[in-house]
Protein backbone atom coordinates (compact mmCIF):
# COMPACT_ATOMS: atom_id res chain seq x y z
CA UNK A 1 0.00 0.00 0.00
CA UNK A 2 1.10 3.53 -1.01
CA UNK A 3 0.78 6.18 1.48
CA UNK A 4 0.10 9.74 0.51
CA UNK A 5 1.28 12.27 2.41
CA UNK A 6 -0.99 14.85 3.07
CA UNK A 7 1.78 18.29 3.52
CA UNK A 8 0.89 20.66 5.90
CA UNK A 9 0.19 23.41 3.10
CA UNK A 10 -3.07 21.16 1.63
CA UNK A 11 -4.30 20.18 4.80
CA UNK A 12 -8.06 21.21 5.45
CA UNK A 13 -8.36 20.55 8.96
CA UNK A 14 -12.02 20.50 9.24
CA UNK A 15 -12.65 18.64 6.54
CA UNK A 16 -9.63 15.83 7.23
CA UNK A 17 -11.92 15.59 10.33
CA UNK A 18 -15.18 15.23 8.81
CA UNK A 19 -13.20 12.60 6.15
CA UNK A 20 -11.85 10.07 9.11
CA UNK A 21 -15.09 10.11 11.28
CA UNK A 22 -17.03 9.19 8.60
CA UNK A 23 -14.36 6.41 7.57
CA UNK A 24 -13.67 5.24 11.44
CA UNK A 25 -17.66 4.95 11.21
CA UNK A 26 -18.22 3.14 8.15
CA UNK A 27 -15.16 1.00 8.43
CA UNK A 28 -16.58 -0.26 12.32
CA UNK A 29 -19.74 -0.25 11.11
CA UNK A 30 -22.05 -1.40 14.03
CA UNK A 31 -19.43 -3.03 16.11
CA UNK A 32 -16.63 -2.07 18.75
CA UNK A 33 -13.11 -0.99 18.11
CA UNK A 34 -10.21 -1.16 20.78
CA UNK A 35 -8.55 2.16 20.67
CA UNK A 36 -4.63 1.93 21.75
CA UNK A 37 -4.27 5.61 23.95
CA UNK A 38 -0.70 6.04 24.72
CA UNK A 39 -1.28 10.15 25.83
CA UNK A 40 1.25 10.90 23.67
CA UNK A 41 0.03 13.78 20.88
CA UNK A 42 -0.86 11.30 17.98
CA UNK A 43 -2.68 8.95 19.88
CA UNK A 44 -4.46 11.64 21.76
CA UNK A 45 -5.55 12.88 18.43
CA UNK A 46 -7.09 9.34 17.12
CA UNK A 47 -8.74 9.02 21.06
CA UNK A 48 -10.64 11.68 20.01
CA UNK A 49 -11.48 11.44 16.26
CA UNK A 50 -12.64 7.64 16.95
CA UNK A 51 -14.46 8.70 19.92
CA UNK A 52 -16.20 11.68 17.83
CA UNK A 53 -16.69 8.61 15.16
CA UNK A 54 -17.87 6.00 17.17
CA UNK A 55 -19.11 7.32 20.92
CA UNK A 56 -19.49 4.50 23.61
CA UNK A 57 -18.43 1.95 20.81
CA UNK A 58 -15.02 2.95 21.00
CA UNK A 59 -13.16 1.05 24.17
CA UNK A 60 -9.76 2.98 25.07
CA UNK A 61 -6.97 1.40 26.73
CA UNK A 62 -3.99 2.70 28.46
CA UNK A 63 -1.42 -0.33 28.68
CA UNK A 64 0.58 0.45 31.91
CA UNK A 65 3.94 -1.09 30.39
CA UNK A 66 5.85 0.05 33.26
CA UNK A 67 7.56 1.74 30.67
CA UNK A 68 6.37 5.41 31.12
CA UNK A 69 7.44 8.49 33.04
CA UNK A 70 6.87 9.35 36.22
CA UNK A 71 3.00 9.22 37.33
CA UNK A 72 2.17 8.56 33.55
CA UNK A 73 -0.71 6.29 33.39
CA UNK A 74 -2.77 8.29 36.44
CA UNK A 75 -2.06 11.53 34.29
CA UNK A 76 -2.98 10.51 31.51
CA UNK A 77 -5.92 8.49 32.09
CA UNK A 78 -7.24 11.46 34.34
CA UNK A 79 -6.68 13.83 31.20
CA UNK A 80 -8.86 11.74 28.66
CA UNK A 81 -11.24 11.21 31.13
CA UNK A 82 -11.85 15.21 31.71
CA UNK A 83 -12.84 15.26 28.41
CA UNK A 84 -15.59 12.89 28.21
CA UNK A 85 -13.49 9.95 26.89
CA UNK A 86 -13.75 6.69 29.74
CA UNK A 87 -10.12 5.13 29.36
CA UNK A 88 -9.16 1.48 30.79
CA UNK A 89 -5.80 1.07 32.41
CA UNK A 90 -4.38 -2.63 31.78
CA UNK A 91 -1.54 -3.22 34.13
CA UNK A 92 1.35 -5.41 31.92
CA UNK A 93 4.20 -4.70 33.72
CA UNK A 94 5.13 -8.08 33.83
CA UNK A 95 4.96 -9.26 30.44
CA UNK A 96 6.83 -6.35 28.70
CA UNK A 97 9.72 -6.63 31.47
CA UNK A 98 9.55 -10.82 31.19
CA UNK A 99 9.46 -10.06 27.19
CA UNK A 100 12.24 -7.79 27.29
CA UNK A 101 14.81 -9.63 29.94
CA UNK A 102 18.37 -10.53 28.69
CA UNK A 103 17.91 -8.05 25.42
CA UNK A 104 20.50 -5.73 24.77
CA UNK A 105 19.83 -5.37 20.87
CA UNK A 106 18.08 -2.16 19.80
CA UNK A 107 16.17 -3.55 17.24
CA UNK A 108 15.68 -6.78 19.35
CA UNK A 109 14.39 -4.65 22.12
CA UNK A 110 11.90 -2.91 19.87
CA UNK A 111 10.83 -6.27 18.32
CA UNK A 112 9.96 -7.41 22.50
CA UNK A 113 7.69 -4.05 22.61
CA UNK A 114 5.31 -4.82 19.13
CA UNK A 115 5.06 -8.55 19.65
CA UNK A 116 4.22 -8.15 23.76
CA UNK A 117 1.56 -4.94 22.55
CA UNK A 118 0.21 -6.59 19.56
CA UNK A 119 -0.18 -10.17 20.19
CA UNK A 120 -0.12 -10.91 23.64
CA UNK A 121 -2.17 -7.88 24.96
CA UNK A 122 -3.84 -6.61 21.94
CA UNK A 123 -4.49 -9.80 20.81
CA UNK A 124 -6.17 -10.80 24.62
CA UNK A 125 -8.36 -7.31 25.06
CA UNK A 126 -9.79 -7.79 21.35
CA UNK A 127 -10.63 -11.09 22.04
CA UNK A 128 -12.13 -10.70 25.23
CA UNK A 129 -14.09 -7.58 24.42
CA UNK A 130 -15.15 -9.04 20.46
CA UNK A 131 -13.88 -5.93 18.76
CA UNK A 132 -12.13 -6.72 15.16
CA UNK A 133 -10.52 -3.01 14.85
CA UNK A 134 -7.57 -1.70 16.60
CA UNK A 135 -7.13 2.21 16.09
CA UNK A 136 -4.04 3.82 16.91
CA UNK A 137 -2.09 6.87 16.16
CA UNK A 138 0.99 5.82 13.76
CA UNK A 139 2.01 9.38 11.45
CA UNK A 140 3.63 9.64 8.01
CA UNK A 141 7.38 9.99 9.43
CA UNK A 142 6.74 6.80 11.68
CA UNK A 143 6.35 4.65 8.54
CA UNK A 144 9.24 6.52 6.33
CA UNK A 145 11.53 5.42 9.37
CA UNK A 146 10.45 1.88 9.44
CA UNK A 147 10.28 1.26 5.40
CA UNK A 148 13.78 3.12 5.09
CA UNK A 149 15.16 0.48 7.55
CA UNK A 150 16.34 3.28 9.93
CA UNK A 151 14.43 2.17 12.93
CA UNK A 152 11.44 -0.51 13.15
CA UNK A 153 8.93 1.93 14.73
CA UNK A 154 7.06 -0.24 17.42
CA UNK A 155 3.35 0.81 15.38
CA UNK A 156 4.28 0.06 12.35
CA UNK A 157 2.71 -3.68 10.80
CA UNK A 158 0.98 -3.44 7.73
CA UNK A 159 3.34 -1.61 5.77
CA UNK A 160 6.03 -4.03 6.82
CA UNK A 161 3.88 -6.24 4.95
CA UNK A 162 2.43 -7.87 8.07
CA UNK A 163 -1.58 -8.66 7.99
CA UNK A 164 -2.40 -8.59 10.96
CA UNK A 165 -5.42 -10.29 11.09
CA UNK A 166 -4.16 -13.46 10.71
CA UNK A 167 -0.98 -12.29 13.14
CA UNK A 168 -3.42 -10.84 15.88
CA UNK A 169 -6.76 -11.46 14.69
CA UNK A 170 -7.92 -7.88 13.96
CA UNK A 171 -7.16 -5.04 11.97
CA UNK A 172 -5.64 -2.09 12.34
CA UNK A 173 -7.12 2.02 11.76
CA UNK A 174 -4.67 4.53 11.93
CA UNK A 175 -6.55 7.54 10.44
CA UNK A 176 -3.31 10.02 10.97
CA UNK A 177 -1.48 7.65 8.83
CA UNK A 178 -0.85 10.94 6.01
CA UNK A 179 0.10 13.29 8.08
CA UNK A 180 3.33 14.03 9.78
CA UNK A 181 3.54 16.16 13.53
CA UNK A 182 2.62 19.66 12.66
CA UNK A 183 -0.94 18.36 10.87
CA UNK A 184 -1.55 16.25 13.86
CA UNK A 185 -1.30 19.15 16.27
CA UNK A 186 -3.09 21.19 14.04
CA UNK A 187 -5.97 18.50 14.21
CA UNK A 188 -5.85 17.99 17.82
CA UNK A 189 -6.42 21.73 17.95
CA UNK A 190 -9.48 21.69 16.39
CA UNK A 191 -10.82 18.92 18.12
CA UNK A 192 -10.57 20.50 21.17
CA UNK A 193 -7.66 18.90 23.28
CA UNK A 194 -6.06 21.05 25.60
CA UNK A 195 -2.60 23.06 24.33
CA UNK A 196 -0.45 20.78 26.89
CA UNK A 197 -1.55 17.47 25.26
CA UNK A 198 -1.65 18.66 21.26
CA UNK A 199 1.82 21.12 21.93
CA UNK A 200 3.12 18.44 24.26
CA UNK A 201 6.75 17.07 23.09
CA UNK A 202 6.61 13.42 21.20
CA UNK A 203 7.34 10.75 23.51
CA UNK A 204 7.85 7.22 21.50
CA UNK A 205 5.07 4.12 22.01
CA UNK A 206 8.13 2.45 23.38
CA UNK A 207 8.63 4.63 25.77
CA UNK A 208 11.68 4.94 28.26
CA UNK A 209 13.05 1.49 26.71
CA UNK A 210 14.31 3.96 23.78
CA UNK A 211 16.49 5.84 26.55
CA UNK A 212 18.41 2.85 28.19
CA UNK A 213 21.14 1.24 26.04
CA UNK A 214 21.67 -2.06 26.95
CA UNK A 215 19.22 -4.42 29.20
CA UNK A 216 15.76 -2.39 30.43
CA UNK A 217 15.38 -4.12 33.73
CA UNK A 218 13.11 -2.37 36.15
CA UNK A 219 15.53 -1.13 38.02
CA UNK A 220 17.85 0.56 34.72
CA UNK A 221 13.92 1.59 33.82
CA UNK A 222 13.76 3.19 37.05
CA UNK A 223 16.96 5.22 36.81
CA UNK A 224 16.01 6.67 33.46
CA UNK A 225 13.04 7.75 35.08
CA UNK A 226 14.32 9.71 38.29
CA UNK A 227 16.24 11.48 35.55
CA UNK A 228 13.45 12.32 33.28
CA UNK A 229 11.80 14.24 36.10
CA UNK A 230 15.17 16.37 36.28
CA UNK A 231 15.37 17.15 32.46
CA UNK A 232 11.85 17.26 31.90
CA UNK A 233 11.45 20.18 35.15
CA UNK A 234 14.55 21.92 33.97
CA UNK A 235 13.71 22.24 30.25
CA UNK A 236 9.45 22.64 30.49
CA UNK A 237 10.12 26.27 29.35
CA UNK A 238 12.55 26.11 26.89
CA UNK A 239 11.00 25.95 23.10
CA UNK A 240 12.50 22.87 21.96
CA UNK A 241 10.72 19.76 20.04
CA UNK A 242 12.01 17.32 22.01
CA UNK A 243 14.20 16.50 25.09
CA UNK A 244 15.04 13.32 27.39
CA UNK A 245 17.62 11.57 29.44
CA UNK A 246 18.90 9.13 28.23
CA UNK A 247 20.83 5.91 30.19
CA UNK A 248 24.16 4.49 29.03
CA UNK A 249 25.47 1.19 29.63
CA UNK A 250 29.20 1.51 30.05
CA UNK A 251 30.44 2.92 33.41
CA UNK A 252 33.08 5.62 34.20
CA UNK A 253 35.19 6.39 37.06
CA UNK A 254 33.99 9.34 39.04
CA UNK A 255 35.13 10.32 42.68
CA UNK A 256 32.07 11.05 45.78
CA UNK A 257 33.05 12.37 49.11
CA UNK A 258 36.93 11.43 48.52
CA UNK A 259 35.92 7.93 47.27
CA UNK A 260 36.25 6.20 44.01
CA UNK A 261 33.14 5.54 42.54
CA UNK A 262 32.21 3.49 39.27
CA UNK A 263 29.12 5.04 38.25
CA UNK A 264 26.62 5.16 35.70
CA UNK A 265 26.07 7.94 33.11
CA UNK A 266 23.51 9.86 31.76
CA UNK A 267 23.47 12.02 28.62
CA UNK A 268 20.82 14.53 28.18
CA UNK A 269 19.65 15.46 24.45
CA UNK A 270 17.38 18.36 23.92
CA UNK A 271 16.17 19.03 19.77
CA UNK A 272 15.29 21.43 17.83
CA UNK A 273 12.92 20.42 15.01
CA UNK A 274 9.85 20.25 12.83
CA UNK A 275 9.03 17.09 12.40
CA UNK A 276 12.12 14.60 13.49
CA UNK A 277 12.99 13.89 9.86
CA UNK A 278 16.16 16.31 10.87
CA UNK A 279 16.96 17.44 13.96
CA UNK A 280 19.86 20.04 15.99
CA UNK A 281 20.74 20.07 19.11
CA UNK A 282 19.27 23.03 21.31
CA UNK A 283 22.02 25.96 22.09
CA UNK A 284 20.72 25.68 25.90
CA UNK A 285 22.25 28.35 28.25
CA UNK A 286 25.02 26.90 30.27
CA UNK A 287 23.27 27.73 33.55
CA UNK A 288 20.58 25.13 32.46
CA UNK A 289 22.97 22.17 31.91
CA UNK A 290 25.14 22.75 35.42
CA UNK A 291 21.48 22.87 37.03
CA UNK A 292 20.85 19.64 35.48
CA UNK A 293 24.31 18.01 36.13
CA UNK A 294 24.27 18.78 39.67
CA UNK A 295 20.55 17.18 40.43
CA UNK A 296 20.90 13.92 38.20
CA UNK A 297 24.09 13.75 40.33
CA UNK A 298 22.51 14.19 43.32
CA UNK A 299 19.08 12.51 42.49
CA UNK A 300 19.73 10.07 40.69
CA UNK A 301 21.81 6.77 42.26
CA UNK A 302 24.77 6.59 41.34
CA UNK A 303 25.29 8.46 38.62
CA UNK A 304 28.70 10.28 38.21
CA UNK A 305 29.13 11.47 35.17
CA UNK A 306 26.38 13.99 32.91
CA UNK A 307 26.68 14.61 29.35
CA UNK A 308 25.20 16.81 26.74
CA UNK A 309 24.86 15.75 23.20
CA UNK A 310 25.56 17.98 20.55
CA UNK A 311 25.26 15.98 17.33
CA UNK A 312 22.52 16.62 14.64
CA UNK A 313 20.26 13.92 13.71
CA UNK A 314 21.31 12.50 10.83
CA UNK A 315 23.87 11.51 11.76
CA UNK A 316 22.54 10.48 14.89
CA UNK A 317 18.56 9.71 15.92
CA UNK A 318 16.53 11.26 18.20
CA UNK A 319 16.16 8.17 20.46
CA UNK A 320 19.23 6.33 21.33
CA UNK A 321 17.46 3.17 21.18
P1 LIG B 1 14.22 8.74 16.02
O1 LIG B 1 14.80 8.23 17.29
O2 LIG B 1 13.96 7.66 15.02
O3 LIG B 1 12.79 9.32 16.43
O4 LIG B 1 15.01 9.87 15.43
C1 LIG B 1 11.98 10.11 15.57
C2 LIG B 1 10.72 10.46 16.34
O5 LIG B 1 9.91 9.30 16.54
C3 LIG B 1 9.77 8.98 17.92
N1 LIG B 1 9.90 7.53 18.01
C4 LIG B 1 8.86 6.68 18.06
N2 LIG B 1 7.53 6.90 18.12
N3 LIG B 1 7.16 4.56 18.18
C5 LIG B 1 6.70 5.83 18.23
O6 LIG B 1 5.48 6.01 18.38
C6 LIG B 1 8.47 4.25 18.10
O7 LIG B 1 8.86 3.09 18.06
C7 LIG B 1 9.36 5.38 18.05
N4 LIG B 1 10.72 5.47 17.98
C8 LIG B 1 11.03 6.80 17.96
C9 LIG B 1 10.87 9.75 18.62
O8 LIG B 1 10.52 10.05 19.98
C10 LIG B 1 11.00 10.99 17.75
O9 LIG B 1 10.01 11.95 18.06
Amino acid sequence: MTIEEIRMEDLDVPAFIEDQCRSISAEVGQGTAVNALSGGVDSSVTTMLAHRALGSRLLTFFIDHGLMREGEPETVVAAMQNLGVNVELVDARDEFFAALKGKIDPEEKRQAITDTFYKTVFGRLVKESGARFLLQGTIYTDVEETVAGIKRQHNILSQLGIDTEQAYGYKVIEPLIQLRKTGVRAVGKALGLPESVYNRPPFPGPALVTRVVGEATPERIALVRRATVVVEQELADVAAFQYMAILHEDRVTGVRNGKREYGRQIEIRCWDSQDAVIAAPTRLPWDILEKMAARITTEVEGVVSVTYNITTKPPSTIEAV
